[in-house]
């Protein structure tokens, strides 16, 4: 569930501005003329990235999320009053609307994940990060959050970090994420536990010969 918004909190800039407004026409041509609100959930991403962009080269670092003055920026853009940009924002999770940290772990704890471990894994998070679901480190790298289903049950359990999902965890491989993410290394996203996309864990069992041209092993 989002939490209550807060517009007036010390936290929120004064002033936003879109950097690539070539990037914002772009956007909003996509639309017919007259309907250029329709273009008030991109310009929401757009901003959510612009954010998240700077915030990667700060200290401490941050991660995206949309100030009350970029959703004033697009009311202004789109021609329609602030309220009706701050409805679209707070309806969707996929908007942050107070500050994270550089990487927003995302775990799914619905029944699918659940089943399979999701609650080890959280645990894992919580104890590792030395934050309660909620939170964000104080060196503001992580923030942790339970979400509902991400669509990626078969590969339960489940978390998206950013733009990327991690799938097939254990409480071990977390943990590695977590460290390889802290330190700079790169991660490999997607299954974890070597499976290639969401075929069965034993190998595929139809579309044999493409698998076999791609060098995929069968279920055997
Ligand atoms: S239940 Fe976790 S991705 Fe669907």
């Amino acid at each position: 569930m989002k939490k209550p918004v807060d517009l007036n909190a010390a936290y929120q800039p004064k002033d936003f501005a879109f950097r690539d407004m070539e990037k914002v026409k772009e956007i909003i041509s996509r639309y017919p003329q007259g309907k250029q609100r329709s273009a008030t959930m991109p310009l929401l991403d757009l901003a959510q990235r612009q954010v998240g962009e700077d915030g990667a080269q700060a200290k401490p670092p941050y991660g995206g999320w949309i100030p009350r003055a970029a959703m004033d920026k697009i009311a202004e853009i789109v021609d329609v009053p602030p309220v009706k940009v701050y409805e679209v924002a707070t309806f969707y999770s996929m908007y942050n609307l107070e500050p994270v940290g550089k990487y927003l772990v995302q775990m799914c704890t619905t029944t699918p994940c659940m089943l399979c471990g999701s609650g080890d894994v959280v645990k894992t998070c919580e104890s590792h990060l030395g934050i309660h679901t909620g939170e964000t480190t104080r060196d503001g790298m992580f923030t942790l959050m339970e979400v509902e289903c991400l669509g990626a049950c078969v590969n339960a359990p489940m978390v998206q970090i950013n733009d990327d999902y991690f799938e097939d965890l254990t409480p071990e491989s977390m943990k590695q994420i977590l460290s390889d993410l802290k330190e700079g290394r790169e991660v490999s996203v997607g299954p974890q536990n070597g499976r290639v996309a969401s075929m069965s864990e034993s190998g595929t069992t139809t579309l044999v010969e493409q698998a076999d041209r791609l060098g995929i092993k069968k279920a055997g």
